[in-house]
């Protein structure tokens, strides 16, 4: 611990929610110091200033080039303002081709770290929704314009190039029109307002803003079936700004402006006879108010999924305490804090922090759990406000783009179309929203993944992107140029500067030993050298949850806060009197969920239970699946499988009984024969409908002689289950165990205590459980006859292929299987609980994670029978005698209660035939 560069607060978390609160203080303090050290501004203001003049109607609204917001100093934030920067300008110097523009080869980085090829990295606890909406997002805050002609940088195309030989050109971004020449830091105009204000889709100035509106009603301008009208020549919609353009982008704009509608409407009824200018401004401050907000507590949280940022981007938007009166949703967690200050010191020495709070952290907490909007005054920290060129770099997210849009029927799990994004471009956007339905889109985004924001992700297309007038460009390349352009620092001086710990080692950043190597090698064995966006992706030590790394993520602490704290309209004007009682209401109480709900009804029961419109809105399985890490996998079918169907408290199913007409053939077949995770469409379980669900981990045994995954196995399913309703034909439980294999299939086993059951008995834990089980002459369900359809030794499961296969992807050379396992319960488990009649799933769901469930036994004696029923039961004691301890079954997370866990996930059986 004490060795690594990276920040401790993550570590707080495991004490609980006071540990939560600390690391929420220390971020406030973290945040406190970036606002005292690290914003330099980069304008002339008084130049600036000279010729705006703040009429009456800016006191209330948003002007067009967002000019006026701060009263004092008018072009604050507006449009046309050079970007600020957030290191010190001695440091922020333009790399230039005399000295290290071109080293290392951008091109080379762009193929040997970025480039994604065939190997897709999802990022499975987002859906697609949020790659657009970021790009969305990016294009309200900002945009360094048209790039420039003159004097293009050209680089050699490495050896070996999939473009041949030759040179890469790469256009220069514009320069800033107004630099004398005599300036230390080069500077560049943002093109649009640097505020958070919707810019994107009202426009940076009057006349885009004239071009998007009807003048009717405040309205934005739509045609008859409320699509966006669209440019003659290019196809692309007209809108605030419409460059880089593609389906997503349509979509939302689409979104936004039938939602801005539907505010104007609101206002409208509510105040008849208020003018179209002043309905078209309440519209646009709610409007942009409520994308602000859904950005900061949903798409946020969404992609640094941890405790303490859902409570930190809580706090920015309402402040924990809740200024408003129905937001007590952290009340119990602050109460913890305030009566527990005095042990978070010690809390903080524990993990080695310094918090930077000082003795006394009471004074900074008011600061870091109070709302930033509403209720208070702007504050800029004597720094005017603006985006800074370390803001626009960390939201260099191409690799959040898939390859593919994956279109999907409403409810469906199968792709119906998948059309390669670079043709979902330009006007094919606008053309492909009308052909496919938007619903359809919102769906199929919905329920599909974006990349990964890790190295080697950029999508091929993005690597080789047609653009008109500009012909071919490598994006990755460009994006790394790009830094080093616009005198944004390299990677470990750039964590300096933002006050994390600069790494001394490559092996800091990454353990994949051909990163490594490429890494070292690209950069000469010098980490200096490495870029700022190879650096921030490469980052495989993260908190917990996080979509990006902690060097990304510290620009966005200081950046996400202050565009709030900052805005008149955020802060000060957040109030009745400008946006209008029902304003308000509409920016607090609507959600993501709420705008694709109202604005596509179709998708009502799609969006079920969702609280995050940015998280995968059901399980889909995408074609790639099997290739994932095992730990991907396993998440992937308990976060979007288990956790999103899990039932209600009181709506649990009861176990209906077993029913012996669906045990069909197809059934039986499917069951010995599926290679997959879910059920296949169709498929029910006419035994065992009813069980629970956890995740765990097989630890394996010091010294046992067995191969493959009872080597050991960190990923697992557990499922314990009954045939059926124990009061119909007594209670018969059952295991299923899945084991998960980096980029291969699964291995399943299942074990049954016997055919019949054990009676009146109902505890789970009872007796031990086993992959064979003697067939019964007098069993009366059947399933033995059944089950000889598909298998000459019914009554046994075997485990070849589970000894196969190691759990990171590696074959076994000299295959040892066991005959037969015994999973044998835990005692204390079993003598805790009760063999009276009673739902044994309410037992389950008890058992916190960190369970050794079942000490796991294995022999490898053969199976024999014989003639006379004494023998055969002397041979079954003889082989359970012979067998040692293989291992146990740790559960990693509680018992869940799902429909995922009934219905959808599927064990397949490994048949004597099959071994
Ligand atoms: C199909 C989708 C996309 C296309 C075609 C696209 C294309 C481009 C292009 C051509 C540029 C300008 C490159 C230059 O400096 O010469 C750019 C810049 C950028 N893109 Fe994207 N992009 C896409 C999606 C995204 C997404 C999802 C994000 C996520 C945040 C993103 C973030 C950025 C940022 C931050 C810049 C820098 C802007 C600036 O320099 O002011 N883009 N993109
Ligand atoms: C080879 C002949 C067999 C066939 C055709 C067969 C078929 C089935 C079917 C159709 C189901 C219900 C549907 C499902 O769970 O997906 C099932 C469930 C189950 N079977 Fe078998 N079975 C066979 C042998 C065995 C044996 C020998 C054992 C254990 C000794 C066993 C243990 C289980 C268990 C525990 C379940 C419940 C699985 C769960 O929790 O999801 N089966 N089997």
């Amino acid at each position: 611990m004490a060795m690594t560069p990276w920040v401790t607060w993550p570590a707080l978390t495991k004490f609980g929610t006071l540990g939560i609160m600390g690391a929420l203080l220390v971020l406030a303090g973290q945040r406190e110091d970036l606002l005292n050290n690290n914003m330099f501004d980069e304008e002339d203001w008084a130049g600036r200033n000279a010729a705006i003049v703040c009429d009456q109607r800016s006191l209330t609204a948003r002007t067009e080039d967002g000019t006026c917001n701060i009263l004092e100093n008018p072009a604050e934030g507006s449009a046309h303002v050079n970007f600020g920067r957030n290191v010190n300008p001695s440091v922020a110097q333009a790399e230039t081709l005399n000295d290290t523009l071109l080293v290392p080869n951008p091109r080379e980085v762009s193929n040997l770290l970025m480039s994604r090829g065939d190997d897709f990295k999802p990022a499975t606890t987002l859906n697609f929704i949020a790659t657009a909406w970021i790009q969305f997002m990016v294009h309200d805050w900002f945009d360094h314009g048209p790039r420039s002609d003159a004097n293009p940088i050209e680089f050699p195309l490495p050896p070996g190039d999939a473009l041949g030989s030759g040179t890469m050109s790469v256009q220069r971004t514009r320069p800033d029109p107004r630099v004398s020449g005599t300036e230390t830091t080069v500077t560049y105009e943002n093109i649009n307002t640097h505020w958070w204000d919707g810019s994107q889709l009202y426009g940076s100035d009057k006349a885009t803003n004239d071009a998007v509106r009807s003048f009717i009603d405040g309205k934005l301008e739509v045609d008859a079936d409320g699509r966006l009208p669209t440019e003659f020549l290019s196809g692309k919609p007209v809108t605030g700004f419409n460059e880089n353009w593609w389906v997503g982008l349509s979509m939302l704009h689409h979104l936004f402006t039938l939602e801005h509608n539907a505010i104007a409407d609101m206002l409208k009824a509510n105040n008849p006879g208020q003018s179209d200018q002043w309905l078209f401004d309440k519209a646009r401050l709610i409007n942009s108010a409520l994308m602000a907000k859904i950005h900061t507590v949903e798409w946020t949280p969404a992609i640094l999924a941890n405790p303490v940022l859902e409570r930190a981007m809580y706090a920015n938007w309402w402040g924990l305490g809740g200024d408003r009166d129905t937001r007590d949703r952290f009340q119990g967690d602050l109460d913890t804090l305030n009566n527990n200050l005095a042990q978070l010191g010690s809390l903080f020495s524990l993990v080695g922090i310094d918090t930077g709070l000082g003795d006394n952290p009471t004074s900074s907490i008011e600061h870091a759990l109070a709302g930033l909007v509403g209720s208070r005054t702007p504050n800029n920290y004597g720094v005017p406000y603006t985006l800074t060129e370390e803001f626009v770099s960390v939201y260099r997210m191409h690799p959040l783009l898939r390859d593919n849009v994956d279109i999907y029927d409403i409810g469906s799990n199968i792709v119906d179309t998948s059309i390669p994004i670079q043709h979902t471009r330009d006007s094919n956007a606008e053309a492909l929203l009308g052909d496919a339905g938007a619903d359809r889109l919102w769906y199929s985004f919905g329920i599909t993944h974006p990349g990964a924001l890790t190295l080697n992700n950029y999508p091929d297309f993005m690597r080789n992107l047609s653009l008109p007038f500009v012909g071919d460009i490598d994006m990755a390349a460009i994006d790394i140029l790009r830094d080093r352009e616009r005198g944004v620092p390299r990677y470990n001086e750039f964590r300096r500067q933002i006050g994390l710990k600069p790494i001394t080692r490559f092996e800091d950043l990454t353990s994949d030993p051909t990163l490594l190597a490429n890494l070292k090698t690209l950069y000469s064995n010098d980490v200096e050298m490495i870029d700022t966006l190879v650096g921030q992706l490469a980052e495989e030590t993260r908190p917990e949850g996080f979509g990006f790394g902690e060097t990304s993520f510290q620009i966005f602490i200081l950046n996400a806060s202050r565009r709030l704290m900052t805005d008149r309209f955020f802060t000060t004007d957040y109030t009745d009197a400008v946006y209008t009682a029902a304003g308000i209401d509409w920016v607090e109480d609507n959600t993501m969920v709420d705008v694709i709900r109202r604005h596509f009804p179709s998708l009502a029961s799609s969006l079920a239970g969702m609280d995050n419109a940015f998280k995968p809105w059901g399980l889909n399985m995408p074609a790639d699946y099997q290739s994932w890490s095992a730990g991907a996998k396993q998440d992937h079918l308990w976060v979007n499988g288990a956790l999103r169907t899990s039932y209600a408290a009181g709506s649990v199913p009861a176990i209906e009984p077993i029913d012996i007409g669906g045990l069909i053939n197809s059934v039986l077949w499917t069951k010995v024969r599926d290679v997959t995770d879910v059920t296949p469409p169709g498929y029910s379980k006419p035994i065992h409908p009813r069980g629970a669900l956890a995740k765990v981990q097989f630890v394996p045994s010091a010294g046992h002689p067995f191969t493959g995954l009872f080597k050991g196995a960190d990923h697992g399913l557990l499922r314990l289950s009954v045939t059926g309703d124990p009061s119909d034909r007594g209670f018969a439980p059952g295991l299923a165990l899945k084991l998960f294999v980096d980029g291969r299939r699964s291995e399943n086993i299942s074990a049954l205590y016997t055919l019949s059951g054990q009676g009146s008995n109902h505890n789970i834990f009872a007796n031990e459980m086993s992959n064979y089980v003697q067939p019964e002459v007098n069993e009366t369900l059947g399933t033995t006859a059944l089950f000889s359809l598909v298998s000459t030794k019914p009554t046994l499961l075997v485990m070849s292929d589970m000894a196969k296969v190691n759990q990171d992807g590696s074959g076994v050379g000299s295959v040892k299987a066991p005959t037969q396992i015994y999973f044998v319960p835990n005692t204390s488990l079993r003598n805790a609980i009760s063999t009276a009649p009673h739902d044994f799933r309410d037992d389950l769901t008890t058992l916190p994670a960190g369970t050794r469930v079942y000490d796991v036994y294995g022999t490898s004696q053969a199976i024999r029978t014989s003639l006379f029923p004494w023998v055969t039961e002397r041979y079954a004691r003889e082989r359970r005698d012979s067998a040692v301890k293989i291992g146990e079954l740790v559960t990693t997370s509680a018992f869940t209660l799902s429909q995922f866990g009934d219905t959808g996930i599927f064990f397949k059986h490994q048949r004597y035939e099959d071994r």
